[in-house]
């Protein structure tokens, strides 16, 4: 068997551990569609995978943590809160949630970053539930709908091809009152600090990207998906059209990230 072979063999076993290892249920026979798997965007990733973590810590210095627990501080208070973190990769944020009292199950189409994920549960105090990783795609969660409480996803909802599917899709998982949150890379506003912070997202983060990764591709992908993606209030107005209510957004560190959300409408919060 192949390399690859064991780590989709892994993945299924993975999927296939989401009911045992939560009080959510997964959809029976929801298999990822690998039809709809944008091929290239999942082979960049697992081609990074083993660099993903420290390349995250060493380009932001440190403040994508910080982002992360921003998006924590939103969740409110989740002991005991079932969440979903969609496109889950190395387990960031699934962690955050975990050690703060959250049951956790982390989806991501990328098997090399859930390997990553599931070998960093270890690092959880005893008293943690371990989140569950399962294999599968952002437009087609293998949860049942209105089985959480909160649909998370961090710096992944810019790689899937059809970004207002996605937001339908979280907004399918949780139940009526619970809320969809969303943390994303924005330009920065303002002519010096965009001029600054252009500077360096396509000049020196590729070229230290690309020198620890060895992946021409990956770390140039990063600023072009950026570039292209909505302003903070356009794409709030998507999350709306998309039904969700009581949405808002924050920029992080002076607009480098922006953290979104949203409430299902009905039910209590
Ligand atoms: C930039 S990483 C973000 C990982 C993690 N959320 C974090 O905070 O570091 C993007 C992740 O999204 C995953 N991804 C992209 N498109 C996806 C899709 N359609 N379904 C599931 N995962 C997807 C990739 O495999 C990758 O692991």
């Amino acid at each position: 068997m192949t390399q690859l072979g064991t780590v989709r063999d892994a993945a299924r076993a993975m999927t296939r551990t989401v009911t045992e290892s939560t009080g959510m249920a997964p959809c029976l026979g929801a298999a990822p569609r690998v039809i709809d798997e944008p091929a290239q965007v999942r082979s960049m990733f697992a081609r990074i995978a083993g660099v993903y973590d420290p390349l995250n810590r060493l380009l932001s210095l440190g403040i994508d943590q910080r982002w992360r627990r921003a998006l924590l501080e939103r969740a409110g208070d989740v002991r005991g809160a079932r969440v979903i973190d969609a496109c889950c990769g190395t387990g960031d944020v699934a962690l955050v949630f975990a050690r703060a009292g959250a049951s956790v199950v982390g989806v991501d189409f990328t098997p090399e970053m859930l390997q990553h994920a599931q070998r960093k549960k270890v690092s959880l105090p005893a008293h943690a539930a371990k989140p569950a990783f399962a294999h599968g795609d952002a437009l087609r969660l293998p949860v049942l709908a209105a089985s959480a409480d909160v649909c998370t996803v961090a710096f992944g909802i810019r790689n899937v091809a059809d970004r207002r599917g996605a937001l339908r899709e979280m907004a399918r998982v949780v139940r009526p009152g619970g809320r969809v949150l969303v943390l994303e890379f924005t330009m920065p506003p303002g002519p010096m600090l965009g001029a600054l912070y252009r500077f360096y997202f396509t000049r020196v983060l590729p070229g230290v990207g690309r020198l620890v990764s060895r992946d021409a591709e990956a770390y140039s992908y990063l600023p072009r998906t950026v570039m292209a993606w909505p302003s903070p209030s356009a794409f709030q107005s998507e999350m709306e059209q998309e039904g969700l209510v009581d949405c808002g957004h924050r920029l992080l560190t002076r607009g480098i990230a922006c953290l979104h959300w949203g409430r299902v409408a009905g039910g209590a919060p």
